[in-house]
């Protein structure tokens, strides 16, 4: 699948299969967080891959009671080092590019595990102090995440998203313009079966398969 097909078709996955996770579909998940864009390329992360039950329980706990994680063969917990991101860019760094950083390596884990046929969710609701504890970091490491993945044994329908007319304003906050697709050239599923349906009925004519409409005159 490619990149947009990814993105497009990615969904939240709580209910896994009893399944075990190739080490080397993993490899590729951790591989891409590593590969996430970091402010300064700072890098002031660290994943923990957990897969031992007992820990994966004590995190599900501190996340809420979300018990639905438990069923997951693996967690990657997401850590940063807030210290690290001061020492380059003072107080922005620590409150503001430490998180920054962080997401944008959650969001390449969940991508690379639907590219792979993997099902994942970002778990956020968390007590940090109890995560902590549960995999052994030192108070000055922030946890940001927490993502269970597995094979999926569901399919969540999309969830309601807001339409581009809604998020998108051109040019200044706030200035809407009606049909944004086709403002930014960008023409819905509809318009391009509609074409595909076109191309085929000229083809079908060309190929003498069908008679060309009469002209009324
Ligand atoms: C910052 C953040 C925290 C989240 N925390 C949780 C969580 O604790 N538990 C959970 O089940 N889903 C959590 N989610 C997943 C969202 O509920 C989910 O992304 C949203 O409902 C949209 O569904 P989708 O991911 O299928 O598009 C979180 C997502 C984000 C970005």
């Amino acid at each position: 699948m490619d990149a947009l097909e990814c993105i497009k078709t990615r969904r939240s996955i709580r209910r896994f299969k009893d399944r075990p996770v190739p080490f080397e579909l993993i490899g590729n998940i951790l591989d891409s967080a590593r590969l996430a864009p970091s402010a300064g390329n700072i890098q002031e992360w660290n994943f923990i891959l957990v897969t031992e039950y007992k820990i994966r329980e004590k995190i599900s706990m501190a996340a809420c009671m979300q018990t639905w994680m438990n069923d997951a063969p693996i967690y990657i917990v997401v850590c940063s080092d807030p210290g690290k991101a001061e020492r380059f860019y003072g107080e922005k760094g620590e409150k503001l590019y430490c998180l920054q950083n962080a997401a944008a390596a959650i969001e390449n884990i969940l991508l690379a595990a639907h590219a792979q046929g993997l099902g994942a969710c970002w778990v956020g609701a968390c007590e940090e102090d109890q995560l902590r504890s549960a995999i052994g970091a030192p108070d000055n490491i922030r946890i940001l995440g927490v993502v269970p993945i597995g094979y999926p044994a569901e399919e969540p329908r999309v969830p309601d998203k807001y339409p581009l007319t809604d998020v998108v304003f051109i040019d200044k906050w706030g200035n809407r313009i009606k049909d944004i697709a086709a403002y930014m050239g960008y023409y819905g599923e509809h318009i391009k079966k509609a074409a595909e349906k076109g191309k085929e009925i000229f083809r079908k004519m060309a190929s003498g398969e069908k008679k060309s409409p009469s002209r009324k005159s």
